[in-house]
């Protein structure tokens, strides 16, 4: 996830680009820059390593005057977060921004090699630059360049692009990543959302997937990437640059509920080869990890509740033995290890300290370490890197410090870690294989369906907002979904809450059931479906309110609860995917009601970093 903006017009561009990616800088902050082309007609370029404040410093010391340029904030997916590898990216006066990602970019980039082309970045974004710059070197006009090479690209992109052989023109490409066109008086903006430019016009047109648009001073036109003109209405908006730095939602957390189709979506995106039911764990060191023989996963937080539910998916899918540890225990526990054994570690931020930590004892005692992280080019993953490797999730930047997004796709890539290693350990037949990915290829759609029915989840909400405390039940693996559920609500309501296994209530926790205290039962499809229905029935029959999640097409369940939420059917190792997310909802909707500050509860950090 990346900011992107362009400023074609008659003003100073330096200013109102640097501006733009501020605004953007929820995006990514790894590295910031910005492309001018000046009077001379020639292109300058300045990019700094780490947040906008140090392209600031840069542009201070030298600035930069223009009246069309482009800029980027980075938040780092191929090539670490270096300068050489910060946008802009310029060749032979060909100059680009990208958002996405190139599933084929090392197929292009041996192509561009093999034509003698001189690589100077790690990035996909670089290979697009040639690419354009070769048809410019042909006579072929920006717009043309552009649309000549897009059929050879596959993955997801926003480009700008400028040309100095077309100082007054900015072209931009869509497919998947989003792209805003701003329209003003004798100038007009592009950027990934509408806060970049909101401060200069309220009138923007949305690009949809497969339109390019070529804007100047005093037009824009929008066309398909065959070329046809594109009729499109511009929308006005009426938001306050605070709420659409959120993209209209009122916290982080909401619109990162809302990402998470797309961040799951993003996390299968290019890894997934449905004829033989491989998987391409790019990033991943095969040769390192196909030889374990038995897995520790370890982490912290909503990470270990990933790795509860992995466990299940691993041994089941592909029978190998595993072990799920807080990072924080392991370490000192004095785990056995030795170069048969995987450690799997974990993290969103690949940075907490006890993971981190468990990683650097694991691989000094000769385990094979590997990652699930988030962030590209973290601690964990840098460690990880010359052992088993890393697995990005690819989740997209994560600011609200209770987990959602980054949470559902670690059960994604968990999910694939399992795919591999049953096809690998031979556990796992290439049409089971199938029916597994098929399952999960539907999960975007499923959790769309379920934020469509929001509103149900915040009148459950309002009814119990007052409750002093929570218990969540499940089994099997709706059980670490029970953990989490409690997790989300105890960390941005404040209310007490305990995730249980549905079977051990009647060990203790049922002393607590009385009418005051709602029980949330995650009671979906499935193996251990007629199990839980009966620990939900010992708690009503002890008056305690139930509020269930459960599969679609369950016609008993009515009569067991006092509110039910159902989720669209999948298969019971997926099911977590989709009963977390009404829990996100509730947790959120819950503390909204009771005012707390939801991005950045009390006393918590998104990234922890000591021990
Ligand atoms: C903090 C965050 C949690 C997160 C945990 C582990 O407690 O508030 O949301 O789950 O750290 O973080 P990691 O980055 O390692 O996944």
């Amino acid at each position: 996830m990346c900011g992107i903006i362009g400023y074609v017009g008659y003003q100073n561009a330096t200013p109102i680009l640097v501006d733009g990616l501020r605004r953007l800088e929820y995006r990514g902050y790894d590295s910031a820059g910005v492309a001018i082309i000046s009077a001379d007609g020639k292109t300058h370029i300045h990019r700094a390593v780490g947040k906008l404040r140090n392209l600031d410093t840069v542009l201070r010391e030298h600035p930069l005057t223009g009246s069309l340029g482009i800029g980027h904030t980075r938040w780092a997916t191929h090539g670490r977060p270096t300068e050489e590898n910060a946008h802009p990216h310029t060749i032979d006066g060909v100059t680009i921004v990208h958002n996405g990602i190139l599933e084929n970019y090392l197929e292009l980039r041996h192509m561009l090699e093999a034509r003698d082309r001189q690589f100077r970045s790690e990035t996909d974004t670089e290979i697009m630059a040639h690419l354009i710059a070769e048809q410019i070197a042909k006579g072929h006009a920006l717009d043309e360049a552009v649309r000549s090479i897009l059929p050879q690209v596959r993955g997801t992109y926003a480009l700008v692009v400028i040309s100095e052989s077309h100082p007054n023109t900015i072209v931009t490409a869509k497919n998947a990543s989003p792209i805003v066109l701003g329209l003003g008086d004798n100038e007009n903006f592009v950027a990934s959302d509408i806060p970049a430019c909101l401060e200069y016009t309220r009138s923007f047109v949305f690009l949809e997937d497969g339109q390019m648009a070529i804007l100047r001073p005093k037009d824009i036109s929008i066309t398909d990437f065959e070329g046809n003109q594109q009729i499109v209405e511009p929308t006005t908006v009426t938001w306050s640059p605070i709420m659409a730095e959120k993209g209209g939602h009122k916290h982080f957390m909401h619109k990162e509920i809302y990402e998470q189709p797309t961040a799951v979506a993003n996390t299968i995106l290019g890894r997934v080869s449905m004829e033989d039911a491989t998987i391409h764990l790019d990033g991943v060191n095969p040769e390192h990890i196909d030889p374990i023989d038995r897995l520790i996963i370890t982490a912290c937080g909503t990470s270990w509740h990933a790795g509860l539910i992995g466990k299940f998916m691993l041994e089941h899918i592909a029978r190998i033995p595993v072990e799920v540890d807080l990072a924080s225990e392991f370490r000192y526990r004095d785990p056995i290890l030795d170069n048969k054994t995987g450690l799997l570690a974990i993290s969103q931020s690949g940075e907490t300290a006890d993971t981190l930590g468990a990683v650097k004892d694991a691989k000094a005692a000769h385990a094979v370490v590997f990652g699930i992280c988030n962030v590209i080019g973290s601690s964990i993953a840098r460690e990880c890197k010359n052992s088993g490797g890393v697995l990005y999730t690819h989740a997209g930047l994560e600011i609200g410090v209770a987990s959602t997004k980054a949470f559902v796709t670690q059960l994604v890539a968990l999910f694939l870690l399992a795919i591999h290693f049953g096809r690998k350990r031979g556990t796992l037949s290439i049409t089971d294989g199938q029916d597994h990915l098929n399952r999960l290829r539907e999960i975007p759609s499923h959790i769309e369906s379920i934020l469509a029915r929001e509103a149900s989840l915040i009148a459950i909400a309002r009814r119990y907002a007052r409750a002093k405390d929570f218990l969540f039940l499940g089994r099997g693996p709706n059980y670490p979904v029970a953990l989490e559920g409690a997790l989300k609500l105890k960390e941005i309501s404040y209310i007490h809450a305990e995730g249980y296994a549905a079977g051990e209530m009647k060990h203790g926790p049922i002393a607590l059931v009385d009418e005051h205290v709602p029980i949330v039962g995650i009671a979906t499809a499935g193996p251990s479906y007629q199990k839980t229905i009966s620990n939900l029935e010992e708690v009503r029959a002890r008056n305690g309110k139930l509020i269930i999640i459960a599969s679609e097409g369950d016609s008993r369940i009515a009569s067991v609860a006092d509110d039910v939420f159902v989720i669209p059917k999948t298969t019971p190792l997926l099911d977590p995917l989709l009963s977390v997310v009404p829990l996100q909802l509730l947790a959120y909707h819950i503390a909204d009601a009771k005012g707390t500050d939801i991005d950045q509860p009390r006393n918590l950090a998104k990234s922890v970093t000591v021990e």
